[in-house]
């Protein structure tokens, strides 16, 4: 079976991809190895990285990692032990080490091997020269950013013009406010493809329509993200049944940011939410939701 398929950047012409690519789990292997690992993912808030020595673990694809505060250094590293793969962080919290509960070794926040038990007198062993494998993190604003290879451009790179676009909204002086995570049967695909159109939201989200003023909807497709955004409706003097008002302090517009390829930001009357689409088979997708709101 080919696993490229013809493809017509013309979108006048454009035509759904194979099925092939949702439901057969060998694509999802290589999404993973050639997608996800090359990437930016959105793996933790700044909030839980602001002391030293506060710690994150996340998994990006099949990878474990944890993300540290050390002093003013962000770090991150593959949360797998030198020794015989241990994790070396479970959870969250805060802690001047990392130690691997397995037997015991114990690392510095900038990674290095500060001290292993027993292991006086092994050959070639030198402490030194021994660091958890790092990956690329970044933040921006509430979030931070996470890339498995450390080959992704830089995440200012990537957002592009994102910061610029949504500063009205005040993005990154926001506190986070809660999270829920949803698991879905189907392939994480088919939710960004979704999220991608606003095509449906006349008939799927009246509550939203009646909002939005849907003649002024808008997408905009950029290099590595792409924005849906529209105004919303004025309110009418009397009557009428809007459930949102904005306040005289706040952007009338809704936006909807998409950041290849599976983080979505949320962003209308003062909050934000963050959306990661995260695969846990072929055919089942789990989605987090965080919410984020200005003060
Ligand atoms: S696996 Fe970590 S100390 Fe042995």
């Amino acid at each position: 079976m080919p696993l490229v398929f013809p493809f017509d950047p013309d979108i006048t012409r454009a035509a759904t991809i194979p099925a092939r690519l949702y439901n057969d789990p060998v694509y999802l292997e290589l999404e993973r190895e050639r997608v996800f690992a090359h990437g930016w993912q959105l793996v933790a808030r700044a909030e839980q990285l602001a002391r030293s020595g506060d710690y994150v673990t996340a998994e990006v694809g099949v990878e474990s990692i944890v993300i540290v505060r050390d002093g003013d250094a962000l770090r991150g590293f593959h949360n797998v032990c030198l020794h015989r793969a241990g994790p070396v962080a479970q959870g969250c919290g805060r802690r001047q080490t990392l130690q691997c509960r397995y037997h015991g070794w114990t690392y510095s926040l900038a990674g290095g091997l500060l001290h292993a038990p027993e292991m006086e007198g092994v050959q070639n062993f030198r402490p030194d020269d021994m660091h958890l494998m790092p990956v690329a993190v970044a933040a921006w604003g509430p979030l931070v950013f996470a890339n498995l290879d450390g080959k992704a451009p830089p995440l200012a790179e990537v957002l592009e013009n994102i910061p610029h676009r949504v500063a009205p909204f005040h993005c990154e002086s926001m506190r986070y406010v809660m999270r829920k995570e949803y698991e879905l049967a189907c392939n994480w695909k088919v939710y960004v493809d979704n999220y991608l159109e606003g095509y449906h939201v006349p008939v799927v989200h009246p509550g939203l329509h009646r909002e939005l003023d849907y003649d002024h909807y808008r997408v905009e497709p950029h290099r590595y993200y792409s924005l849906q955004h529209a105004p919303l409706r004025p309110v009418p003097p009397v009557g009428g049944d809007r459930r949102y008002v904005p306040e005289a302090n706040q952007v009338p517009q809704a936006f909807y940011v998409w950041i290849f390829p599976n983080i979505m930001l949320n962003i209308y009357m003062g909050q934000m939410q963050t959306n990661v689409v995260v695969p846990l088979a072929h055919d089942r997708t789990r989605v987090v939701f965080e919410w984020f709101a200005t003060n």
